[in-house]
């Protein structure tokens, strides 16, 4: 299997799916919440059978999803990649706590909610020097599927990321009543239809449903309607700077 990772990709083909090629193991993961209704742990529901090699649909059209069944020939899918292709630091933008810090980048957030819990990972960020917040900012740092937060040890000056092994999750996410994105985890590379790789990072958020306009990352498009979306946006963009 160590020489099968070393072959591990996904390759993005144009206006078509995803390529998965050496034997990467697929799975689906659902959200669980709390009794509020937060996002706080994950829940597994559907090991799929090992294959070297599948194709994901990517236009949200297949009738065999997670797997591409060619709807997306008949449907004239727009699958345009339009992510930054800078490394996650290159665009991170950062919140300071005492014993934690968090770097953002939000145009990756797949709206997954994780970090809305007891008052939101800024919050507890600010707090760390209380072990009970530090405890749960990590948590959420490390359930953000998109890796759009990384929480960092101040002490160590090191991420604290999961451990992953190269593995893909199908997100379904029970509260909103829909399939969320594709999680690649474990640094699997992503080569675009250009045959550029996209930086290797350890959790990545790749579009399903064909609607996201921050190809090929899911930008939460699955659930969000446009005037949400657009709403959303506009705050950030407003506060690029503070996290
Ligand atoms: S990408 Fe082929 S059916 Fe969706």
């Amino acid at each position: 299997m160590a020489a099968e990772k070393n072959k591990q990709k996904i390759r993005i083909l144009k206006d078509g799916p995803y390529i998965v090629s050496g034997g990467v193991p697929l799975i689906k993961q659902g959200i669980g919440t709390d009794d509020e209704g937060n996002s706080y742990q994950w829940t597994l529901k559907i090991t799929y059978p090992l294959k070297n090699t599948y194709s994901l649909c990517r236009c949200g059209k297949s009738k065999n999803k997670p797997f591409c069944d060619g709807a997306h020939l008949k449907t004239g899918f727009d699958g345009t990649e339009t992510a930054s292709k800078k490394p996650y630091m290159a665009e991170a933008a950062g919140t300071d706590g005492p014993v934690l810090t968090l770097t953002d980048v939000w145009p990756l957030c797949d709206h997954s909610r994780f970090c809305q819990r007891a008052g939101g990972i800024r919050e507890l960020i600010a707090n760390s020097d209380d072990p009970e917040a530090k405890k749960i900012a990590i948590e959420q740092g490390q359930n953000c599927p998109s890796g759009r937060l990384v929480v960092w040890d101040k002490e160590t000056g090191k991420a604290l990321e999961p451990e992953f092994e190269p593995s893909i999750a199908i997100i379904h996410d029970p509260q909103k009543k829909c399939e969320g994105p594709i999680w690649v985890r474990g640094g699997i590379p992503i080569e675009s239809f250009d045959g550029t790789i996209y930086e290797v990072r350890n959790r990545v958020t790749l579009c399903q449903c064909g609607k996201s306009e921050n190809k090929p990352f899911c930008d939460g498009s699955h659930w969000l309607t446009k005037d949400e979306m657009e709403n959303w946006r506009s705050k950030w963009n407003k506060k690029d700077d503070q996290v």
